[in-house]
């Protein structure tokens, strides 16, 4: 089996509810990017409008507008407030509005939620003040109140409670200190923090304390949710087992509490990189690459159960493919999920043939990574059960080497209850689409001085036969020319007009060498390493700030770009210069490895390094601050930190990019029309 491609995964629910929760607590217009388009999370953006605010959607682009006159200014809802099927929804806004003084609400959901406690959040809420009737299963009428100051020793390790115990304390304008014996999921302290309400979290001896203190103040902020590790995790297991290829996995959540199976796959020898991190609202998350692997069993650890408990069903089916024990207890918790899932995993094993051991909280089998399984299997009307045996089934017919099907799903609809496009990613996975078609062949590098970008561009050009182009060479080149006729790079009008004549009659000519490197000359006469002196550095500003010089320089960059397939570098090469380039970079680095860096290029070291650095630190805030063309990453680039790596572990990680780029142009430049010559 061969597996190639990217893939995005729809907004993570815990974030999307949060998110629209956070946003109308502050007053004014926050924005939410790529929200969970689901019945529950949709639910809970609705209460959010039946308490005053007013709610944008735009469907397509998996975007909310919501402007919210801020807790102070919301009403009572005229309506129920109906929940549906959501169990954060509803204890969530339980904990919120009964810290809203004056505001009173009823809520409600269907049927299965009618039967789900809630008073796990409404009795410690009552110690302090809040009004419930009743306080036990839904409907509930809420009165809002302001509450005492709340002091409380959580012990379910629940994240659902904790959080309502902090909405609650906000709305309410309280003190709140808790204690956390059994850590659960942190996306509201972080996502709170964003929002910028100050708490503070120490580890205590059996968890962790919180303490927050008012006056609390959210402001209005856009909040970029990132994609569904837990869905993600049925596509990594299966580029696992595959023999060829790799999966690419682009902006999914990273936070610990929720991507610990990846470490459990990495512990049974996965290949599983990490490749870029970065922070959105609050959350850590980024991009992962999963190549075929050979795995061995584990023993799951009972305390790594909790971060893990949804991802059992399909690390299971990586064990019976992993050589030897594979084992996990502690998890008694599975058997009341959507069905008894260790029931489910071990009754359709045992069906396939596959020896297993029950126990009341967990399993042990015996693994071999040439299993063929062959038989019937059922739902139990469980999405992940069935997704899990369908990874089962295609590892089973590719080591029988066969298209027949060997593994016979009984109810393979569930799986629309959470994943719509299940079987579509699994097809494009398998047999991956025709590349897009477009023109451009351009990869950009952008970052500031002494990242590495342009030594990753050198790699690119040299190991794929691209043309390189450098635009800062050009700002130099422009500065060098200003200091030479006017000793000075600040032009007055007059001047700046004489100096364009001069560049009409001796124009800047870009051309390439052997090497296919950026060659700039003019009259016939190269520049070269005058172009690099500190002299130069330190007068770019004057140039690089006139949006009429800027114009200059990207009008040569583009001609370039149009004849030949290039990578280029600079500051707003994917911003402003090619917008639709299929493929851009932004490059960092901290300033002392930076500064380190380029002192190690230069032939005088008369510099001390912290006198470079203070230079560097003046021209990236030049860089940031500039008003055209500043430095800043496009909103699709990809974020490279260079400052632990090294330039040979960076490009590998380019690589990956580039081979998974859906870009026809670019793949053609590549010379490979979207399938790797060699993985
Ligand atoms: O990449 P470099 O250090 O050679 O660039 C020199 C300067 O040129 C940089 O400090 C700012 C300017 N520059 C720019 O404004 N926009 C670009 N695309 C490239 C460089």
């Amino acid at each position: 089996m061969e597996i190639f491609g990217q893939l995005e995964f729809p907004g993570d629910k815990s974030l999307s509810h949060r998110a629209a929760i956070l946003a109308a607590m502050a007053e004014g217009e926050s924005t939410i990017e790529n929200f969970l388009w689901a019945e529950d999370t949709l639910n809970t953006l609705r209460a959010m409008e039946l308490l005053g605010c007013e709610v944008k959607k735009d469907e397509k682009r998996k975007k909310i507008y919501l402007n919210s006159p801020g807790i102070k200014g919301w009403k009572s809802p005229r309506e129920k407030i109906d929940v549906g099927n959501s169990g954060t929804g509803a204890r969530l806004l339980l904990g919120l509005l009964s810290g809203c003084e004056g505001l009173s609400a009823r809520i409600d959901g269907d049927e299965s939620l009618r039967k789900r406690p809630m008073g796990r959040v409404c009795e410690p809420l009552s110690l302090f003040g809040a009004q419930f009737t009743p306080k036990d299963f839904l409907p509930i009428e809420v009165h809002g109140r302001k509450l005492k100051d709340i002091a409380y020793r959580e012990d379910l390790g629940s994240a659902q409670v904790k959080s309502a115990l902090i909405l609650a304390a906000i709305a309410s304008s309280t003190r709140l200190y808790l204690e956390e014996v059994c850590p659960s999921r942190d996306h509201t302290e972080n996502m709170l923090r964003f929002a910028g309400v100050g708490i503070s979290k120490r580890p205590s001896e059996q968890g962790y304390v919180m303490e927050m203190h008012p006056p609390y103040a959210l402001s209005p902020r856009n909040y970029h949710i990132w994609g569904d590790v837990s869905s993600a995790a049925f596509f990594v297991v299966l580029a696992l087992l595959a023999e060829r290829g790799e999966l690419l996995i682009r902006n999914v959540l990273l936070n610990p509490y929720r991507s610990r199976y990846l470490d459990i796959l990495k512990q049974m020898g996965g290949n599983i990189q990490i490749l870029e991190q970065k922070e959105r609202c609050g959350e850590r998350g980024g991009d992962i690459l999963v190549r075929p692997s050979s795995l061995r069993g584990i023993t799951i650890e009972p305390k790594d159960i909790p971060s893990i408990i949804d991802e059992l069903p399909i690390l299971t089916i990586a064990g019976v493919f992993a050589e030897g024990n594979f084992s996990f207890r502690g998890a008694k918790e599975l058997r009341v999920k959507e069905s008894d899932r260790i029931s489910a995993l071990v009754q359709n094993l045992k069906a396939l043939g596959v020896e297993v051991e029950e126990y009341p909280d967990g399993l042990s089998l015996e693994g071999q990574s040439t299993r063929i399984l062959k038989g019937n299997v059922q739902s139990f009307m469980d999405h992940r059960i069935v997704m899990s045996f369908e990874i089962a089934q295609l590892k089973s017919k590719s080591n029988a080497k066969t298209n027949e099907e060997l593994v016979k799903i009984e109810g393979r609809n569930w799986v629309n209850t959470s994943f719509p496009d299940f079987y579509e990613k699994l097809n494009y996975l398998l047999n991956p689409q025709k590349p897009l078609e477009d023109t451009m062949a351009v990869v950009t590098f952008d970052g500031p001085a002494g990242s590495g970008k342009s030594s990753l561009a050198k790699k690119v050009a040299d190991k794929y036969a691209f043309y390189q182009i450098d635009s800062g060479a050009i700002y130099r080149a422009l500065t060098y020319l200003a200091l030479k006729h006017y000793q000075k790079s600040e032009l007055s009008q007059e001047e700046k007009g004489q100096f364009f004549e001069f560049l009409e009659r001796n124009p800047l000519i870009l051309s390439f060498n052997g090497q296919r490197q950026q060659l700039l000359e003019q009259n016939g006469q190269l520049f070269g390493a005058e172009l690099r002196s500190r002299e130069v550095a330190l007068h770019i500003k004057g140039i690089a700030d006139d949006p009429d010089f800027r114009h200059y320089v990207n009008k040569l960059v583009r001609q370039a770009a149009e004849k030949f397939p290039v990578v280029v570098d600079g500051r707003d090469m994917g911003t402003v210069v090619f917008p639709e380039a299929p493929l851009k970079f932004f490059v960092t680095a901290t300033l002392e490895v930076r500064a380190r860096r380029r002192l190690a290029e230069m032939a005088d070291q008369t510099i001390s390094l912290s006198e470079l650095m203070r230079e560097i630190a003046e021209r990236d805030r030049q860089d940031e601050s500039r008003p055209y063309g500043s430095l800043k990453p496009a909103e699709d680039a990809i974020f490279l930190d260079t400052t632990h790596y090294d330039l040979d572990e960076t490009f590998s990680i380019v690589e990956a990019y580039l081979r998974q780029c859906p870009s026809r142009a670019l793949q053609i430049a590549l010379n490979r029309e979207g399938k790797p010559n060699e993985l």
